[in-house]
């Protein structure tokens, strides 16, 4: 990145001295926004052909503008094009660079606009690709996850409340129980979406232009859905970049819940699943070491996601209308976000597919700690007892069986009517693994017949989309 003294800047009319160098580098955000070369050269030029449309330029000038950026955008789809902190930001970099390349015809691009509602269009622009683009990565892990619940539908591991022992259910059920969650993130990235596919374009500095420009025609052009209703609101309005952090935020918070899991799932401990080696690392010092680092670092890159929601929050609170230079500070944390979530979306989409489960071992754990116990105090109901006394009895028979070092279901019958004649020879089979998640069997429920059925809704739920 270059300082150049050949371009004085586009505003330098009423200034008496240069800027100076230290404030020049500290304000400047071509470092960053460059990243927004595309969209910014799209809505020029969506602008220019408005502007010929309604009469403001010439055909002829219309044409040489667009066949102007177009040059641009190839000489920086190629890395040729030298950007100029002196220039400041994106949008005067390229009409520079336009200017220099077609004459002065290119001084008529910004004709009824401002770089207020510039990049505003810029960043709606930017997101809306973005968006479709986290979208299409989170199908694809939530397809994984489908294919892995189909597969491990029958599979019993222990559910836990309070992280202890709860009841048994299926992995299928665990996974789709993920997949529920980001279900809902994609529902919350569409609704998000419809708020930031609408033109601000129009909106110029913050009172609109005195030129009679055709917003519809505009919009018409870059696909966006609707255009905004009040000029003011219009360039200073970022709510969609909040609500797409905080859809972010949330999308982050559900992925590091699965990375916490698989993180305790893959230790030695529980040895629920195993990882694919692709996937985890070693340590220099301990020889037996793999590490679950895509989990962990998903895990801890929430952590800024969520930084940049309260950064966003914090950039908005108490801003006076209209536009402020604050608001450069959006760009940043927009930016990363996205990256964030595309990274981590896809280290998981990618990871999924190759999770192992250890089913004995899942089989295992779910045989302590008496998880059939409910099953044992619904058993008591259907024969008569009411459930408060049921769930007492069955307390007073877990009790026991700890003090013998056994399970449930290997108490002999007479023992276990000992805490109640309403025991009979039919309790053995409702003290099983598979007896107590088949038993579930209901909508929402653990039973292996259920799990297939909502992954099939799943399915069909996912199929209509783009
Ligand atoms: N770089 C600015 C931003 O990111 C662009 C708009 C600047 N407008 C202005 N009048 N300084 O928000």
């Amino acid at each position: 990145m270059s300082h150049d003294t050949t371009h004085s800047k586009p505003w330098s009319g009423r200034f008496n001295e240069p800027t100076d160098a230290f404030v020049e580098e500290f304000t400047a955000s071509v470092g960053f926004d460059r990243r927004l070369y595309r969209q910014d050269i799209r809505g020029s030029i969506a602008h220019a052909h408005m502007l010929s449309k309604v009469g403001v330029l010439s055909t002829e000038e219309s044409e040489a503008i667009v066949q102007g950026l177009e040059a641009i955008a190839q000489d920086i789809d190629k890395g040729q094009f030298s950007w100029s902190v002196t220039l400041e930001d994106v949008h005067m970099n390229i009409e520079a660079a336009l200017t220099e390349r077609i004459g002065p015809v290119g001084k008529k691009l910004h004709t009824g606009r401002s770089r207020n509602d510039q990049i505003a269009t810029d960043i709606r622009l930017y997101l809306r690709d973005a968006i479709d683009a986290i979208a299409t990565q989170l199908r694809h892990l939530q397809e994984a996850l489908l294919d892995l619940a189909e597969r491990e539908a029958e599979t019993i591991m222990p559910g836990f409340t309070h992280l202890q022992t709860a009841q048994p259910v299926t992995f299928g059920h665990h996974l789709m129980a993920w997949f529920e969650m980001l279900a809902r993130d994609n529902e919350r990235l569409a609704d998000c979406r419809r708020r930031v596919n609408i033109l601000p374009l129009g909106a110029a500095a913050l009172a609109g232009t005195t030129f009679p420009i055709d917003r519809a025609y505009t919009a018409e052009l870059l696909g966006f859905e609707a255009i905004t209703e009040n000029s003011l609101d219009a360039v200073s309005d970022r709510d969609f970049a909040i609500e797409f952090t905080a859809v972010g935020a949330l999308l982050m918070t559900h992925l590091s819940r699965f990375a916490e899991e698989l993180v305790l799932w893959s230790s030695a401990q529980f040895d629920f699943v195993t990882l694919p080696d692709r996937f985890c690392t070693g340590s220099s010092i301990m020889p037996q070491k793999k590490n679950p680092d895509v989990p962990e670092l998903v895990r801890g890159k929430t952590g800024r996601v969520n930084g940049h929601l309260i950064s966003l929050l914090t950039l908005m609170k108490s801003q006076p209308l209209a536009y402020n230079k604050d608001n450069q500070e959006d760009k940043e944390p927009l930016f990363d976000t996205i990256d964030t979530l595309l990274g981590s979306l896809r280290a998981f989409a990618d990871m999924v597919p190759a999770i192992k489960a250890n089913s004995d071992k899942m089989r295992e754990a779910a045989a302590k700690g008496y998880a059939t116990a409910t099953d044992l105090a619904d058993y008591l109901v259907r024969k008569g007892a009411s459930f408060r006394d049921a769930h007492e009895i069955v307390g007073k028979a877990v009790a026991h069986a700890i003090e013998q070092g056994e399970d449930l279901a290997a108490l002999n019958l007479e023992t276990l009517q000992s805490f109640t004649p309403l025991i009979q020879e039919d309790v053995f089979s409702v003290l099983t693994l598979e007896g107590s998640v088949a038993a579930r069997n209901h909508l929402g429920g653990t039973a292996p017949t259920q799990v297939r059925a909502a992954i099939q809704r799943a399915r069909r739920k996912l199929s209509p989309q783009p």
